[in-house]
């Protein structure tokens, strides 16, 4: 059966869901799209001037649509019902209890949106999952919706995970690499995959619009993301052999890059990679492989984590190391607390362990984010165990680089936000104790200015 989409719902106004609905409903402006979250202040922070998500050029975006054909509400129920069809674009966090705790997917978010689903419902619907899930969580949404629905509601439930990435969102989601709609091998399954392939081709042309059936779809997205990080992993692995031997990390980046086997992208050595999803996702993975009793499978991919928590701790024993054994009542500025450039999301950030590091060390820690407020900082140390009372004593958020690096014995760069490229290095270095040790953690600083200036300086992944 055909299906015509004219009325779009998606359940959950995050990262994901209020920039890929926005950018829906800019391109389709025949289709209506409703952008549904019980978190009301979230809602209202979308519906005014001051978006909870901060990405280049998703304000013009929002802004072209809504009020017309894009609407921000609490008000889940009659958007669900209205619906053709329903983006779930709700959180997937690890779970922290229980059975699979700190490596299966927390389902429940999912869960509650099926249910929902299946309250309200009359008709045909296609139900499109955009979280990121373990494999046959599309089974599992099909069996909650089937068996709490009235008799006249339909459901087609396609898996369509989501690959933009932070900072860059709204370019990925204009110009994607790629669109990947899984569906079931039937007459429905494949009307319902066409119908949404019809969506997405008002901008994005079919050739990149692949189709697969519904569990190639759902694995392909946790593989994507493993893949991505076990390259930083690898990259960041080299960088440790680098510093050991005199090679230059970007040297090794750049000559294995060329390879077109290879390619260049994501082989920039750091502190370690963060973000909400690179973690979560490979754990999900892992107990995936766990699960269906592949060990050597799990415990691969474990590795990839396991190396991201090494080049976290092992910056932090380099700076106390460096520091004549001990931060104790140093003040150390930290440059960066957002997991990349040009977004305010702290979420896994490797500046939150290495901060947490350094304050357990007694270090006073100076920080300066240009987009990460106080607050989230604050937030984030709690989470990870840092008490109230060191976040007050030493703990504090400068408003410039400058600010945060008098007085302090080092500074170190945790983000690799542009602005750090050009910063006033003989300032700087005016400013700081002496001798003056910088700890470049994303290889952001102009290397030969800094040795030029006379500062001790230590960049990951160079060698002396
Ligand atoms: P998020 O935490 O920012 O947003 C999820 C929202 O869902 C929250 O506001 C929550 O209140 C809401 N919610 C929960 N249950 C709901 C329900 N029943 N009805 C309505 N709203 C509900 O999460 P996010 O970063 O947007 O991620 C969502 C999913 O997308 C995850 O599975 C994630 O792995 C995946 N993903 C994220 C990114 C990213 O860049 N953040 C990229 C690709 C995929
Ligand atoms: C990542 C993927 O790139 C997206 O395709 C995916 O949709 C998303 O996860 C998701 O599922 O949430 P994101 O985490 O937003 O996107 O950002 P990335 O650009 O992938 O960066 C992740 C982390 O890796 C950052 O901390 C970044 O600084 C680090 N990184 C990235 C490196 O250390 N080196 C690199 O070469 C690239």
């Amino acid at each position: 059966m055909p299906y015509t989409i004219k009325n779009i719902c998606c359940l959950g106004a995050g990262y994901v869901g209020g920039p890929t609905m926005a950018m829906i409903a800019a391109k389709c402006p025949h289709i209506q799209v409703t952008v549904c979250d019980f978190n009301q202040a979230r809602i209202d922070a979308w519906n005014s001037d001051d978006l909870p998500v901060y990405e280049p050029g998703l304000q013009e975006v929002v802004e072209s649509a809504r009020g017309k054909n894009l609407h921000f509400s609490t008000n889940i129920k009659p958007a669900i019902a209205a619906a053709d069809l329903i983006f779930v674009c709700v959180g997937t966090p690890t779970k922290s209890y229980g059975i699979g705790a700190g490596r299966a997917a927390d389902l429940r978010y999912i869960e509650s949106a099926a249910r929902l689903i299946a309250e309200v419902s009359t008709g045909n619907k296609i139900i499109v999952e955009k979280s990121t899930i373990p494999v046959k969580t599309a089974n599992a949404i099909q069996s909650i919706l089937t068996a709490n629905s009235p008799a006249d509601a339909t459901f087609q439930v396609l898996s369509n995970p989501e690959f933009l990435a932070e900072g860059t969102a709204v370019a990925d989601m204009e110009n994607p690499d790629r669109i990947l709609i899984g569906g079931e091998q039937n007459p429905e399954g494949q009307a319902a995959l066409e119908a949404l392939v019809s969506v997405y081709a008002n901008w994005i042309p079919r050739e990149k619009i692949i189709t697969t059936n519904l569990w190639s779809s759902e694995l392909s997205k946790l593989v994507a993301n493993a893949f991505l990080a076990q390259r930083i992993s690898s990259i960041n692995s080299i960088s440790a052999l680098c510093e050991a031997t005199g090679a230059d990390v970007d040297e090794v980046a750049l000559a294995i890059g060329s390879d077109s086997r290879i390619g260049s992208k994501f082989l920039k050595a750091s502190v370690g990679f963060g973000g909400s999803c690179f973690q979560k996702d490979i754990l999900n993975l892992v107990y995936l492989c766990e699960s269906f009793k592949l060990p050597e499978a799990a415990a691969y991919w474990r590795s990839v984590v396991t190396m991201n928590d090494w080049q976290k701790s092992r910056f932090v024993e380099k700076i106390v190391r460096t520091l004549y054994n001990t931060v104790n009542g140093k003040r150390i500025a930290i440059l960066g607390f957002a997991f990349k450039k040009d977004t305010n999301d702290t979420r896994e950030s490797a500046a939150i362990n290495i901060v947490r590091d350094l304050v357990a060390e007694n270090a006073h820690v100076v920080i300066y984010d240009p987009r990460v407020d106080e607050e989230s900082i604050h937030r984030d140390l709690l989470e990870v165990g840092v008490p109230q009372d060191i976040i007050n004593f030493n703990i504090e958020i400068a408003p410039d680089p400058y600010t945060a690096a008098t007085g302090a014995h080092a500074l170190a760069t945790l983000t690799e936000w542009d602005e750090f490229r050009t910063l006033d290095l003989p300032r700087i270095y005016d400013l700081m104790l002496k001798p003056a040790f910088i700890f470049d953690g994303r290889a952001v600083l102009p290397a030969g200015a800094l040795k030029a200036q006379g500062f001790e300086a230590f960049v990951i992944g160079k060698g002396d």
